[in-house]
């Protein structure tokens, strides 16, 4: 799937995300890689620091659903936002080089970068000794 598919289908999955609070919505949508997607969106609580992120959700579909390899990931959010530190953490483990898109509401790309250009030094599972 192309970046521009992936951006697109981030963008449909932010329409189901769950943000009476914040009403900042976000999509993601992980690519597998043996090409199946994973979507996610935010899904907040009342008790606020239950909230999840989009990302988040998107990378453990696809970690339980049994996907080995993470290539890449999209993002549509408003504005030019990219994904929280601990999100950042999160994808880190699964593939530090994999490709980031950053769209807006729409799906239209306006960033692209990797994981590694967003968590420098990292702590990660070679660091365990
Ligand atoms: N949020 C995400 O889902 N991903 C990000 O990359 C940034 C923030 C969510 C968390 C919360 O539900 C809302 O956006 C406002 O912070």
């Amino acid at each position: 799937m192309s970046p521009t598919e992936l951006a697109k289908q981030a963008a449909s999955a932010r329409e189901l995300a769950y943000a009476p609070y914040s009403k900042f919505k976000v999509g993601a949508t992980v690519l597998g890689g043996d090409g199946n997607t994973y979507d996610g969106c935010n899904i907040e609580n009342a008790s606020y620091g239950m909230s999840m992120c989009a990302e988040r959700v998107a990378l453990y579909k696809a970690i339980s659903d049994g996907q080995k390899s993470i290539h890449s990931i999209a993002l549509s959010l408003p504005g030019s936002g990219s994904p929280c530190g601990a999100c950042r953490q999160a994808l880190h483990e699964f593939n530090p080089s994999m490709r980031v898109y950053l769209a807006d509401e729409r799906g239209l790309i306006h960033h692209e970068t990797t994981l590694n250009m967003l968590l420098p030094h990292a702590f990660g599972p070679e660091n365990l000794v």
